[in-house]
């Protein structure tokens, strides 16, 4: 079954946090300022519906949604 997920585009990630501060289960800081995913960054269920609004939040654009195998 496929799975939706986020993908950081860490060369675009400026450390907004906003991503973060949305889902915080499912991104997380690193020491650098800069966003990673937790768990592949696998949409939960409960974010299904907010998901776009989650990629749209980002400033610079480095968050993408990716169906995955
Ligand atoms: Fe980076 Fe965008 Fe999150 S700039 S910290 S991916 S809101």
């Amino acid at each position: 079954m496929s799975k939706v997920c986020f993908e950081i585009d860490r060369s675009l990630c400026q450390g907004h946090n906003r991503c973060a501060a949305l889902a915080p289960d499912v991104f997380g800081i690193d020491d650098d300022g800069y966003a990673f995913t937790f768990d592949d960054g696998e949409v939960p269920d409960d974010l299904i519906d907010s998901a776009e609004d989650i990629v749209g939040a980002c400033p610079e654009q480095a968050i993408l949604l990716r169906t995955r195998p």
